[in-house]
């Protein structure tokens, strides 16, 4: 039977856009065909993120901007997915009457279904809450050299700002059989490096009966023959131990590169977040990094005006990035979620004393991350060759193992593969090379 077309619209993390591949698995495998162009496609889906006010205004936007093509176009399906779907639920259907349907994160595997019963009766349909997720879905991987796995689904930690254990649910493991069983398939189709996936990595195995951890699951991961790099994302700095350190230094395919999400420099705003450590702990981690593994890259994610931060804990903030030398940061404005600990907290911060605060923390970091790129000029680095530049066909791009984006000219045959290059120049996000 011919199928029709369909377009997902991606927002939001690697989970979010892992999400996606599994959507256009179903929607594959059911027959449908997917296309680049809205008016070509009979299904739209938004596979959507809610982790910030910003990404919740921007969805509603694109979505309301497709109202002029529904109305032309009855017959065309327009669905969220994801996190905002799951936290929105019913509401979602009442801010945006032309959206058919409501996904939610832990429901993945109902859309085959969904899209036959609007088939049948065209309405609004809300599939949320807790689901089956853990078993396999089939997955139709985006082009590139990185394939992304699911070891862990959910979040027990509860940070006071966060609302993805709201709409992610409780933190289930995947048995490291089925893990490895994935790792190989991307394999054999031809992928090079693999990203392990979870919102807290180094608590993987606590949920299951088998005797695992992340350590030992990435030296399993590790000996799949063909593969090259493994990478994963993320670290929680409570649970991240110097086990962990030296599983990467004693692995040959785990990269060098950590990405410690530090949320804050002051050790009562890191309490007021609920994130479980201190500082000085996360000094440390820093320390026994850059010794057992020194050419490592170090990067993290931070929140600047969380509620009561005042300007002192900023300083701390600002005082910690200039200790610890990040060779990137992540940066964000606290945005309040509703339900979450922090949105009720004494103390918000203004707009404007936030956005300050950010464009202080950047210009501190922009230098740092310049700095940084620039120790590794007249080094030779290896480069996992992701294709074309996007702004210069000429140009190869692809990355250093510890997560650099290095341009380079070279025949784009490369594409897929480990070269050695020369590092010419050093940009604040970028280093150019020479091919060796
Ligand atoms: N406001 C701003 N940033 C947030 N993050 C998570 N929740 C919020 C929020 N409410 C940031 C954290 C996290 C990253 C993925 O997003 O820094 O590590
Ligand atoms: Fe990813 Fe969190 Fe956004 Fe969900 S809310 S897409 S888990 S960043």
């Amino acid at each position: 039977m011919e199928q029709g077309k369909y377009l997902i619209k991606v927002f939001g993390c690697q989970m979010s856009f892992h999400d996606a591949e599994m959507l256009s698995g179903l929607l594959d495998e059911a027959g449908y065909q997917e296309v680049s162009d809205p008016s070509d496609a009979d299904v739209i889906i938004f596979q959507t993120c809610c982790v910030r006010e910003g990404a919740e205004r921007r969805i509603y936007g694109q979505i309301d901007e497709l109202r002029a093509l529904k109305r032309s176009r009855p017959n065309l399906i327009i669905g969220m997915s994801g996190c905002l779907a799951e936290k929105d639920k019913e509401a979602a259907l009442e801010r945006c009457p032309h959206l058919d349907f409501v996904l939610g994160t832990q429901r993945l595997g109902d859309l085959p279904e969904i899209l036959m019963a609007l088939a049948e009766e065209r309405q609004g349909i809300v599939s949320v809450g807790e689901g089956t997720n853990l078993s396999p879905l089939p997955i139709s991987r985006s082009k590139g050299v990185r394939a992304y796995v699911n070891i862990a689904y959910g979040c027990n930690n509860f940070c006071s700002y966060c609302i993805v254990p709201y709409v992610r649910g409780r933190e289930r493991s995947r048995m490291p059989g089925d893990v490895l069983a994935e790792v190989r398939a991307a394999v054999a189709e031809g992928f090079p490096e693999v990203m392990l996936l979870g919102q807290n990595v180094n608590t993987y195995g606590r949920d299951l009966d088998e005797r695992v951890d992340f350590v030992a699951l990435l030296q399993a991961v590790d000996k799949v023959e063909g593969l090259q790099r493994i990478r994963y994302m993320t670290s929680h700095p409570r649970d991240f131990t110097e086990k962990m350190i030296w599983a990467v230094k004693e692995t040959d395919k785990v990269c060098e590169h950590f990405h410690l999400p530090i949320q804050a420099g002051s050790d009562r705003v890191l309490e007021w977040m609920n994130r479980g450590y201190t500082t000085q702990h996360y000094l440390s981690l820093v320390d026994k990094v850059r010794s057992i593994v020194p050419n490592a890259s170090i990067t993290t994610d931070i929140i600047v005006g969380f509620p009561g931060e005042e300007e002192p804990d900023f300083q701390s903030t600002l005082d910690l990035v200039q200790t610890v030398q990040f060779d990137a940061a992540y940066t964000f404005v606290y945005s309040p979620r509703e339900g979450t600990a922090a949105a009720i907290m004494p103390g918000q911060v203004t707009t404007e004393e936030k956005k300050e605060r950010l464009s202080r923390l950047n210009a501190l970091q922009a230098g740092i991350s310049r700095r940084r790129n620039e120790a590794l000029l007249g080094e030779t680095v290896e480069v996992l060759v992701e294709g074309e530049s996007k702004n210069n066909a000429q140009v190869l791009t692809g990355r250093t193992r510890t997560n650099k984006l290095v341009h380079f000219v070279g025949p784009k045959g490369l594409t897929g593969r480990l070269v050695k290059v020369n590092v010419v120049r050093a940009h604040t996000w970028t280093l150019d090379g020479v091919l060796i």
